[in-house]
């Protein structure tokens, strides 16, 4: 079955030939007919704005039908655990709710965020990976516990576009935010940075670091793509000469099942992006994937310059996806 779960399942060759779809669909914007005749399931468990509406429109605009489901809202809740005595809150269980759309439509995309409970078993991506067990149609992933796919090949196709294809200093930068975020966006944004060849650094605070195999696997596709890993502690320096300046919020490990764990409110100036900390840069772009907390993440003098492209961000988000839904019914 030819999911599309995490960019750590397709080659160099592979993310390029989907960003030149994109770009392809980008720069000629019509009603077309990959999908004609297919419907696609899209089932949010989370909120969202740019994943939801973009992903409707772009079934729509290669000829398809998307339907959306909320479970839990619209639709009935989930069980998702093997062998439970279904007494409690949860209406269908995950085997027959997937089985069941796998009969009507052609794909299903699936947004189902960590829960920040249990690290050990959420890096596992249990949901997700429980939609593509039971599934017979392909899977997208919409932003798991781990990965944010979709979100990162916006993020490529953003940087290919302002930089062709050329490899770069890009600085994933973490940010203080009043509540405790998941890490799948910084995830898929490093991996797919480093598949690209690029030079990460990623920069966070002490006790802050990303998943350690996670890590491994962006320094081992840094170096086979041509490119590095570096880590740090220190945001001073982690701005000096950088191309891209990624920022984003995320937990750590240590924050799962600590339900009020927040992040020290020192941390929130330290890490803030500011136009003295981009003026350390290459004349460096600033991205973000959005929602994004105006002067908490990013100064609005940062977010509303020129170098800002985290409209065209989510606007790429468009097109990557019709590129990915286009290519699973090559
Ligand atoms: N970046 C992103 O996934 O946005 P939404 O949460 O609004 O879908």
């Amino acid at each position: 079955m030819k999911h599309f779960l995490s960019t750590g399942h397709l080659s160099l060759s592979q993310i390029e030939e989907l960003l030149d779809a994109a770009m392809a669909f980008k720069a000629n914007r019509r009603v077309t007919n990959e999908l004609a005749g297919r419907s696609v399931a899209l089932v949010f468990l989370n909120p969202s704005l740019r994943t939801r509406a973009s992903m409707q429109i772009a079934v729509y605009e290669l000829g398809g039908n998307p339907v959306l489901i909320e479970p839990g809202s619209t639709s009935w809740s989930i069980e998702y655990q093997d062998g439970v005595v279904m007494d409690g809150g949860k209406t269908e269980h995950i085997a027959e709710f997937v089985r069941v759309l796998s009969r009507y439509v052609s794909a299903i995309g699936v947004r189902t965020f960590a829960e920040l409970k249990d690290w050990a078993h959420e890096r596992t991506d249990p949901v997700l990976s429980a939609f593509a067990k039971y599934a017979t149609v392909p899977v997208i992933n919409l932003e798991s516990a781990m990965h944010h796919p979709c979100q990162a090949m916006a993020d490529m196709l953003t940087i290919r576009e302002r930089f062709v294809p050329e490899k770069k200093r890009v600085l994933l930068t973490w940010a203080w935010h009043p509540k405790a975020l998941p890490m799948a966006v910084p995830n898929s944004f490093a991996l797919a940075a480093a598949q690209s060849g690029h030079d990460i650094t990623i920069a966070n605070p002490e006790g802050y670091d990303l998943d350690d195999e996670l890590i491994s696997q962006v320094q081992r596709c840094a170096e086979s793509a041509g490119g590095s890993c570096r880590t740090v502690t220190e945001p001073e320096i982690a701005f000096e000469e950088a191309d891209v300046v990624y920022a984003k919020s995320w937990a750590p490990a240590a924050f799962y099942g600590q339900p009020d764990a927040a992040h020290a409110s020192e941390l929130r100036d330290q890490w803030m992006v500011t136009a003295d900390r981009m003026a350390r840069t290459a004349n460096g772009i600033f991205m973000h994937c959005l929602p994004v907390r105006r002067n908490v993440i990013v100064t609005d003098e940062v977010l509303d310059s020129p170098n800002s492209l985290v409209i065209d961000e989510a606007e790429n988000r468009l097109h990557v996806q019709k590129a990915i839904l286009a290519s699973l019914f090559k």
